[in-house]
């Protein structure tokens, strides 16, 4: 429906019934305006599955819905580093929502990892704002392209469980822009999602349902957003306030208190109507957009979206160690060992979990002649004497022993955080009793988050399978077998132990504050710059065959700001098997002013290539590629000067590195004070030559150093000292009167 006939219906809809289309009408639908023929919308979690509730509603996963296909969780999609796999689940999810006449899929969440133990990990997707922002991006236009919206959530700083309704998250401008907005600005400038999900916490004292400037200025003022805000169900404190601030829709209900609220607001003049019905046409935009394009022929295949979700769980997963174990061998006498062999952990606790349709274990895929046995009881704290033994005797009698552990079901969920990042103790102590007996012993692990692993050493193959989704088994299988061929990628670094993550002084807080103190030195970019060994870096992954990369190009030595340059690298494979690489490009600035990450993630490029194959893999670098974000000028800014482009395998495995000269052509406004320091305005050409004539009738000019030739102080030690001397030390060490330092100071400010 055009915005011409939305206006023409909101002009006939009464006070009430346009503040009634501002809150739900019970947990998962829009408001109906009968007599108008305005159609209700319903909406489901997401994001990794349908979950639609038939008959009671709730937000956290509690009763029933509908069976769906479980897709691999979202820190399992995006380890596959796949615009294309994302795009093809979305779009099968869309269909699935047209099948079941869901008009907003509830997702995808993409908030920043910033600790290993946000309880929601296992939802999130990375560490890296670009990583996210690209992956959510393809997934929000998959679910799109069939017609169905997506909300992308939770906006804003949502990083953690932890009193998640209360805690305000204090961070300065530049993190926030760099990591934290970051996350969500491509999805929304790029894909358009028909829907924001607004989160519960509050960004330096302010709730983002209350926060104009994050709902508004900068997510309709400078990214262009056209779609709905909704709240997180439950997120809205004060409904006026938050209408105004850009919360178009409260969800789940009010109870009609809301509604009334703002029919009160309007009426006593404290809110402007046209305000209101400014959020009743965004409202209508897209519930007509939906129901204007429904597709009669959508059928949910429950079949076909098992098949996809085992070809997605066989590209997510992530082969972290191989001393030549893997794949295992056709008749090779094989033990698969533990509960998760039989029932694998595929997905999280909370409000994305799915009622899945087929679970597929390993046990169920294994090939004939696989032994198993159960190993341990994840709800049990300490192994049990006849499992352990059991698992012991096969294990040794087996040539190879594959141990199926993780992290139990209860550990990760919405809701709270995880206390530590062990796993159980017993699960530690039976992978390490296993080594003992069976020197070709491998750990597959279901987990959504890092853990420690104290039996690395011990053990020469591990496969992170992270939380797969329902057809993990038999996607397991395949890629034990070599039937697939690893090709997932950490999406996120995993520290040795919980103390060396940046967040960990700082999470989750105190009381109801979070201090970012680490500030952009989140992930990698801390392990990085700190040169911190880590058990495994961000962008890690192994695979069945190997890669060569050769011939990278740039296509330009020099550029200016606002050119583009676009680099180029070939990839080869050098193995017997087709496999697929991730390339990774990281810029760094050699040299700044600004503090810095080492180097930060630019680009990424997944290709197929079979043995002996070559392609070539192009990036194309702008601004934002060499840009920090400048809180004085509160744009992107470059500084002027050398850019490595690194191509990488992981955060820690640089392969090419070609460097690029970038120049700026923003000039950052100075203001010079009397506080000025000399080493500031010796990077100022002009500045500097209005001050030499005083400098130099000063105790640092020209006669005062040769003096201090046969003194002690030399020349240099001299010239570093007045470096940090501010400006006003000319009126205690000659050079200038109080008149002239002010008659210098407005020479420089308007040079
Ligand atoms: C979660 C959201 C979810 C909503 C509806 C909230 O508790 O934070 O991610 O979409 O419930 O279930």
């Amino acid at each position: 429906m055009d915005i011409e006939r939305i206006r023409e219906l909101i002009a006939q809809m009464t006070l009430e019934e346009k503040a009634g289309l501002c809150s739900g009408a019970d947990f998962w639908h829009t408001k109906t305006v009968e007599r108008l023929g305005i159609p209700p919308m319903l909406v489901s979690d997401g994001p990794h599955g349908l979950r639609k509730q038939a008959e009671e509603g709730d937000h956290l996963g509690i009763h029933d819905s509908i069976k769906a296909v479980c897709f691999p969780a979202g820190c399992a999609l995006a380890a596959s580093f796949d615009r294309e796999l994302l795009r093809a689940v979305g779009e099968a999810l869309g269909n699935e929502c047209q099948a079941e006449s869901v008009g907003v899929l509830l997702g995808p969440a993409i908030n920043i990892k910033r600790s290993p133990l946000c309880g929601r990990n296992f939802e999130y997707y990375s560490e890296d704002p670009m990583l996210a922002g690209e992956l959510a991006s393809a997934f929000i236009k998959g679910v799109q392209s069939k017609n169905v919206g997506t909300s992308v959530k939770h906006y804003l700083a949502n990083n953690q469980e932890t009193r998640r309704m209360s805690v305000s998250v204090e961070a300065d401008e530049r993190t926030l822009r760099e990591i934290y907005l970051a996350a969500f600005e491509t999805p929304i400038t790029a894909a358009k999602p028909w829907t924001v999900m607004c989160s519960y916490n509050k960004v330096n004292g302010e709730y983002v349902a209350e926060s104009k400037k994050y709902l508004t200025d900068v997510l309709r003022g400078e990214w262009g957003y056209e779609g709905f805000v909704v709240s997180d169900w439950g997120a809205v404190n004060d409904r006026v306030r938050d209408l105004k601030a850009g919360l178009e829709l409260e969800m789940p209900f009010s109870g009609g208190a809301s509604d009334r609220e703002i029919v009160d607001a309007v009426k006593n003049g404290t809110l402007d109507e046209a305000e209101l019905d400014e959020a009743a046409a965004r409202m209508l935009t897209i519930i007509y957009r939906f129901s204007g394009n429904r597709d009669a022929s959508a059928v949910f295949d429950r079949e076909a979206d098992h098949v996809l979700a085992r070809e997605a769980a066989a590209e997510t997963s992530v082969l972290l160690k191989n001393e030549g174990i893997l794949p295992l061998q056709a008749g090779q006498k094989v033990a698969f060992i533990g509960q998760y062999a039989a029932e694998p952990r595929y997905q999280g606790g909370g409000s994305s979990h799915i009622n899945a349709y087929r679970i597929t274990s390993a046990q169920d895929a294994a090939p004939a002649g696989v032994i198993h046995v159960r190993g341990f009881e994840d709800k049990e704290d300490t192994l049990d004497p006849a499992l352990l033994r059991e698992a012991l005797k096969a294990a040794a009698a087996a040539e190879v022993a594959v141990v199926f552990a993780g992290l139990p079901d209860a550990w990760e969920s919405e809701g709270f955080d995880r206390p530590h990042m062990r796993m159980p103790a017993s699960q530690n102590e039976l992978i390490m009793k296993i080594a003992e007996v069976q020197p070709n012993t491998v750990v597959v692990l279901h987990n959504g988050a890092p853990v420690e692993m104290p039996w690395l050493e011990n053990v020469k193959g591990l496969l992170e399978v992270y939380l797969a989704g329902e057809a993990v088994g038999g996607a397991t299988v395949d890629l034990l077998y070599g039937k697939a061929n690893p090709s997932g990628r950490l999406p996120e670094s995993f520290p040795k132990k919980l103390e060396d993550n940046p967040s960990y002084l700082n999470f989750p807080g105190e009381g109801d504050s979070v201090f970012y103190r680490e500030g952009v030195f989140v992930g990698y970019r801390y392990y990085d710059k700190k040169k911190m060994e880590v058990l495994f870096p961000f962008g890690f992954g192994l695979s069945y065959t190997t890669f060569d990369y050769s011939n990278l190009r740039l296509s330009a030595s020099h550029i200016k700001d606002t050119e583009s340059l676009t680099v180029t690298v070939d990839v080869t494979n050098k193995g017997s098997v087709p496999g697929r690489e991730v390339v990774q490009l990281y810029v760094a600035d050699k040299e700044s002013t600004v503090i810095r990450p080492a180097k930060e993630l630019r680009g990424f490029e997944k290709v197929l290539l079979q043995p002996g194959e070559t392609k070539t893999v192009c990036f194309r670098l702008n601004k934002r590629a060499f840009a920090y974000y400048n809180s004085e000028i509160g744009d992107w800014h470059v500084e002027t000067g050398d850019f490595d482009i690194i191509i990488a395998k992981s955060a820690a495995e640089l392969v090419l590195t070609g460097t690029v000269h970038v120049e700026s052509t923003v000039r950052l406004p100075r203001l010079y004070t009397a506080d000025s320091i000399f080493l500031d305005i010796k990077k100022d050409e002009k500045a500097l030559a209005l001050v030499k004539p005083l400098l130099d009738r000063s105790m640092f000019g020209g006669e005062a150093r040769s003096e201090t030739e046969a003194s002690a102080i030399t020349p240099e030690m001299l010239a570093a000292m007045l470096d940090y001397m501010p400006l006003r030390s000319l009126l205690s060490f000659g050079g200038a009167t109080p008149d002239g330092l002010e008659q210098l100071l407005g020479q420089m400010n308007n040079p």
